[in-house]
């Protein structure tokens, strides 16, 4: 568990974040990982989330299977004619400025120590420019009073700031209600999050998926904030991505097999029979650089964002190479705050874009956007899933 979040004085005590350029508030102290369940005593929702938190940081709920960037090769350029300093990292997300390409994807929020989590990333990605997802609303809707765990404006007044719901749950939500959970959190946008199979998977999960697609498209017309939806680990394909365009999406996170896997999550909560589908079914999903690059082929008018085991500077390179506009990480953010705070958070954020920027001049491309014109080579299993891209 993290401590509570620490205010400015106690900030300075602790030393936290003034050996940084920038100075993030940093909690007082953090207890490393252990690999626990939530105690069955607890109320469900707080169980479900911390159980959540403990595997995913713990890595127990990673897919074994690759998310496949490796097979994106980016061609060394041996006479780059740059300076290291000349190479810009910004770029544009649904028309919001980020110093980097980078979002920090929802994670948390209804607990205690999701609110600690939720402030002290918020804060990190305002430090850094980057965008900021919160984990599902879903627990205030049910309690308002959790709504303070979700609320992040006082430490990142200007982060663009991604509120989150799943689809299921929107579809039984009228548009103003929806607006609302958005504007009592201060969200500048809303992620949509698709999850069947984490649903299926999780002990007491949805079982019925009708409605999804009229939902988006009364969102995208009536919300009057723009919308992404995201995956949660199993990818998106092309036909999925032009039916969420053509319904009015700007923008589209794969959220791709070969990082964090809800079915391997929920497989490790589930007992029985559930737990052996859970078993079965853990790696299923469409590895995060198929989806990237066959969205891009399939020309989606959508602005993409590639999330699910993106871990280093050069797999990010690798995803906005096949045409990501943004990457988007969860799970190393968190075991990054879990084992040092909000200094790990931060000096792993800033070693990922430090990467970034590396592998640009590497490749002799001043500016991040153009890594897409970058020549490459695709190798392995990858060049399969691109060279059979179903229509
Ligand atoms: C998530 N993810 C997630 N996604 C979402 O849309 N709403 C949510 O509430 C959560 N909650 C959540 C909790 C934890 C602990 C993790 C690790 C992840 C999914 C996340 O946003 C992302 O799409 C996937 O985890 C893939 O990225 P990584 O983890 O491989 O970097």
């Amino acid at each position: 568990m993290i401590a509570p979040f620490a205010p400015d004085d106690q900030d300075r005590k602790n030393g936290g974040g003034r050996s940084h350029s920038f100075s993030v508030r940093l909690p007082r102290a953090v207890v490393k990982y252990r690999p626990t369940m939530a105690h069955p005593a607890a109320p469900d929702i707080t169980r479900r989330k911390a159980d959540h938190l403990n595997i995913a940081a713990s890595g127990a709920g990673s897919f074994a299977r690759s998310n496949l960037l490796e097979g994106v090769q980016l061609v060394h350029m041996a006479l780059p004619e740059l300076s290291l300093d000349d190479v810009s990292l910004s770029t544009t997300l649904l028309g919001r400025k980020l110093a980097a390409p980078l979002m920090i994807a929802g994670i948390t929020g209804g607990t205690k120590e999701g609110q600690t989590i939720n402030r002290t990333l918020a804060a990190i990605a305002e430090k850094l420019g980057l965008a900021f997802g919160l984990g599902s609303l879903r627990p205030m809707l049910d309690r308002p009073a959790l709504a303070a765990t979700f609320q992040v404006r006082k430490a990142a007044p200007s982060v663009f700031l991604f509120g989150n719901l799943g689809l299921a749950q929107l579809t039984q939500m009228k548009t103003r209600d929806v607006a609302s959970a958005l504007e009592c959190v201060g969200a500048d946008a809303l992620c949509v999050h698709l999850n069947a199979g984490q649903e299926l998977a999780q002990p007491g999960g949805d079982r019925d998926f009708r409605g999804g697609l009229a939902t988006i498209r009364r969102l995208c017309a009536d919300l009057g904030r723009p919308i992404m939806v995201k995956e949660t680990g199993c990818g998106i394909s092309p036909a999925v991505a032009r039916t969420l365009a053509d319904a009015g999406v700007p923008a589209i996170d794969v959220s791709g097999a070969g990082g964090t896997s809800w079915i391997g999550i929920e497989a490790l909560r589930a007992r029985g029979e559930q737990a052996a589908r859970g078993r079965e079914l853990r790696e299923w999903g469409i590895p995060t650089a198929a989806c990237v690059g066959w969205l891009a082929a399939a020309g989606v008018r959508a602005e993409i964002v590639a999330s699910g085991g993106v871990r280093t500077g050069l797999d990010a390179a690798r995803a906005l190479a096949l045409g990501a506009r943004v990457v988007a990480m969860a799970q190393p953010v968190l075991a990054a705050l879990r084992e040092d705070g909000a200094k790990g958070a931060t000096a792993y954020l800033a070693g990922i874009i430090d990467g970034l920027r590396l592998v640009c001049l590497l490749v002799g491309q001043k500016n991040v956007a153009d890594l897409a014109r970058a020549p490459r080579v695709i190798t392995g299993e990858l060049a399969s899933w691109l060279a059979q891209r179903p229509v």
